[in-house]
């Protein structure tokens, strides 16, 4: 472990930029939101202060209605190192900070108390709790409010990308009804770094571009753009819980109330087992709010809800786990599509392969829930992944094979934190 430990510290110091980490230096040059959370969520282990300036300089890219922008664009790399960059999205906080207008699951509150957690002397020393307390409490608050689209207290994602697993199946259906961008009309930077097999289709990235480009178009204004995709992702929804309970920890740390968090997080728990829970399937699906009513894929963003504390239905999810649909102990972590449905495929992106965040997430939850030995045996499949496919980005859940980029940051962060 020393060796690993050693070799996934040198992938993140290699994808250090001076105030953020690149989730890849070929395939993403920039700081990613959720990227940046689980990467700090590592670099804790090397260095706290580092840790901290990771999420500081995301949450300094935040807008003025509290959004926390997906990409925070890095202004030394050229606007042809990736597509779409920052001319395409012509958004940005404030003059100088370069942003997309979309955002990404909300694990910055969870990462904020881990990473204090770390460190306490070196966090109160630089404030680092006092500063970030009101930022975070602004973008829950966005997502509570201008993002409520169904009305029922959880947040919709109005883009695949937004999800973090861009062209998962789950997306398949709503997706079918927006009218794609014509290929030759944008050029795709990602398949100068990585195999067309293992990434979404040219079809996909016409309708990502279509829905992009919509909402900049509408000023990215929640509440008068037409959102074509808008979807209730049991994921985004469980983050945003577990980030509202550790902002409760932080609140009380920098003497606020606490207890609206706490009750906000009973909320979302209570409208995701009301909108989301299937039990036939023993699995949180998706809720498309134009097309109307449940996704009938079973996605491993049904699973993530595991990692909430206290779930009532965990024992029900743990089943769902262990069976045919996710192989839990069987295949090579945790796919990210149901191994038996029609549309798997273990090589591309979110249609199946297995990837280390959400591995992590579904190992907090089996901690969580008491179910030690699973965690031991998918934390052992976890190390034993990064360090054959040299820290992948995702690995096929039937060979273990790595796929897309190596040297990911996120796979080195989770591995720092499995072997901490
Ligand atoms: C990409 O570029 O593939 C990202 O997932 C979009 O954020």
């Amino acid at each position: 472990l020393v060796g690993l430990r050693r070799a996934a510290a040198r992938v993140l110091l290699g994808n250090w930029t001076g105030s953020s980490t690149v989730p890849s230096r070929t395939l993403y040059p920039h700081q990613w939101s959720w990227d940046s959370a689980f990467v700090a969520l590592g670099l804790r282990h090397l260095s706290p202060r580092r840790a901290q300036r990771e999420l500081e300089s995301l949450l300094g890219a935040q807008w003025d209605d509290g959004r926390l922008p997906h990409i925070v664009f890095d202004a030394a790399t050229p606007e042809g190192a990736y597509f779409p960059g920052p001319d395409f999205w012509r958004a940005g906080p404030f003059p100088g900070v370069r942003t997309s207008g979309i955002v990404q699951p909300p694990v910055h509150a969870f990462a904020v108390w881990e990473v204090f957690r770390a460190d306490p002397a070196e966090a109160e020393r630089r404030g680092f709790l006092a500063r970030a307390y009101p930022r975070l409490a602004a973008w829950h608050r966005y997502l509570r409010t201008r993002r409520d689209l169904g009305g029922h207290g959880l947040a919709a994602i109005v883009h695949p990308w937004e999800s973090g697993m861009d062209n998962s199946p789950c997306w398949d259906g709503p997706l079918a009804r927006v009218d794609p961008v014509p290929p030759s009309r944008f050029r795709r930077r990602d398949l100068d770094h990585a195999a067309p097999g293992d990434r979404p289709t040219d079809l996909d990235y016409g309708r990502y571009v279509r829905l992009a480009a919509h909402y900049r178009d509408h000023g990215y204004d929640d509440a008068s753009a037409p959102h074509a995709f808008a979807v209730e992702d049991p994921a985004f929804n469980a983050l945003l819980a577990l980030s509202e309970l550790a902002l409760a920890r932080i609140a009380a740390a920098v003497g606020a109330d606490p207890a609206p968090h706490r009750r906000r997080a009973d909320e979302v728990v209570a409208a995701l087992l009301d909108r989301l829970w299937d039990a036939s399937s023993g699995l949180f699906l998706c809720r498309d709010l134009r097309g109307g009513g449940l996704i009938r894929e079973h996605g491993v963003t049904g699973l993530v809800p595991l990692a909430v504390p206290g779930l009532p239905v965990a024992a029900d999810l743990l089943r769902t786990a262990c069976g045919a649909r996710f192989g839990l102990g069987r295949v090579h972590m945790v796919p990210s599509y149901d191994l038996t449905g029609p549309a798997f495929d273990p090589a591309r992106y979110w249609r199946g392969p297995s990837w280390f965040n959400i591995g992590r997430l579904v190992h907090l939850g089996l901690l969580e829930h008491g179910a030690a030995e699973r965690a031991a045996a998918l934390r052992r499949s976890m190390l034993r992944a990064a360090a054959r496919s040299r820290f992948a980005e995702y690995v096929d859940p039937l060979t273990g094979e790595g796929h897309g980029a190596t040297g990911f940051a996120w796979t080195a962060a989770t591995v720092l934190d499995l072997i901490a």
